[in-house]
């Protein structure tokens, strides 16, 4: 069984192709890189419309398949940007209807979760997801991917990329800020902002934007601060929850620093860490593509009048039956 799968919450399009076995045969996308300022949802919308079809015949190519080898087609159904989950989903349809395929409409985070299940020999595990407009700590329990912890206001990703943007840095700014930060040890007291099971940045933000440090201190403190906030609130997850594996997912866990503080609390704690390749943390096609194949195999389909986006899809809206 091979399945086409279309990402297309925010500033990427992505197209991956995925087998039964979690074999990834292509995982190709373009981003959308704004001139000046934030992702203008419309202008990124525009994007996924003017490179969309190239991004899917290179990929199909990419694959070494034929069209008529792909049995299933995958999009992201939310949540993200409205203009963007449209413009996805409308090649979707399109392909799963020219194919004469069936279609299914995907959770964008639980993505994030399934493709790390995917790849790796693992349990029941807790997944800490940060990204640009995402941050939650999600686990299985009773039917459902459950939100333990979230942001109560953005996501780290997009608190990293303003703060880089007022600093002059080029989006996304999260891999520079995590450059100048491993440039020095210093350390600069930043609020330190945990609610409960939740996290909140905006006030960090405004801290650091506010600090007389030099930008290297800032950007250290900036990550060791919302870092340990991250890593609190997952372990209180998994000590709760009784589990002992980690997974990250979303574009932040690129990030070095977290991955060797994450490993350190899995190991004081005797749990095990999984990190996936760059390319399946980031926003891609092959965990839209892999979820909506183990989806499928458990009878979930998704009939045109029902592929519809949805920019608010919680993921524990998502009733997991495939599991
Ligand atoms: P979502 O739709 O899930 O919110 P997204 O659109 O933000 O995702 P991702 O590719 O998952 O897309 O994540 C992008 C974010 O990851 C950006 O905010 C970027 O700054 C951040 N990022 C990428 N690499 C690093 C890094 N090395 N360190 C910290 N942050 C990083
Ligand atoms: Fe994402």
């Amino acid at each position: 069984m091979i399945c086409l799968g279309i990402e297309g919450t925010a500033h990427t399009f992505g197209v991956g192709i995925v087998d039964g076995d979690c074999e990834i045969l292509a995982n190709l996308w373009k981003m959308y890189v704004p001139k000046v300022g934030g992702i203008h949802p419309r202008e990124a919308a525009n994007h996924h419309a003017e490179h969309g079809v190239g991004v899917i015949n290179e990929a199909i190519e990419k694959a070494g398949i034929d069209k008529s080898q792909i049995d299933l087609i995958a999009f992201s159904q939310g949540p993200g940007l409205g203009p963007c989950l449209r413009t996805a989903a409308t090649s979707a349809r399109a392909l799963a209807l020219s194919l004469g395929k069936p279609l299914v409409g995907v959770n964008h985070c639980v993505a994030h979760l399934e493709i790390g299940r995917g790849l790796f020999d693992c349990g029941d595990l807790v997944l800490l997801y940060v990204s640009g407009g995402n941050t939650q700590v999600i686990a299985f329990a009773n039917g459902k991917y459950r939100v333990f912890g979230e942001t109560l206001d953005i996501g780290i990703g997009n608190m990293l990329d303003k703060f880089g943007r007022e600093k002059g840095m080029t989006f996304p700014a999260g891999p520079e800020i995590e450059r100048l930060a491993a440039t020095t040890d210093q350390y600069q007291p930043l609020p330190y902002s945990v609610k409960g099971m939740d996290v909140a940045f905006s006030g960090i933000l405004t801290a650091a934007l506010n600090t007389k440090a030099e930008l290297p201190v800032v950007c250290n403190s900036l990550q060791e601060t919302t870092f340990a906030m991250l890593i609190e609130v997952t372990e209180r997850a998994m000590a709760h929850l009784d589990r002992d594996e980690v997974l990250l997912g979303g574009g932040v866990a690129c990030n070095r620093r977290l991955q060797e503080m994450v490993g350190i609390m899995a190991e004081e704690r005797g749990a095990s860490m999984f990190v996936p390749p760059g390319d399946l943390c980031s926003d891609n096609g092959a965990m839209i593509a892999w979820t909506g194949l183990i989806m499928h195999k458990a009878g979930i389909e998704t009939s045109i009048e029902d592929s519809g986006v949805d920019q608010k899809f919680r993921t524990d809206d998502v009733e997991v039956t495939w599991r």
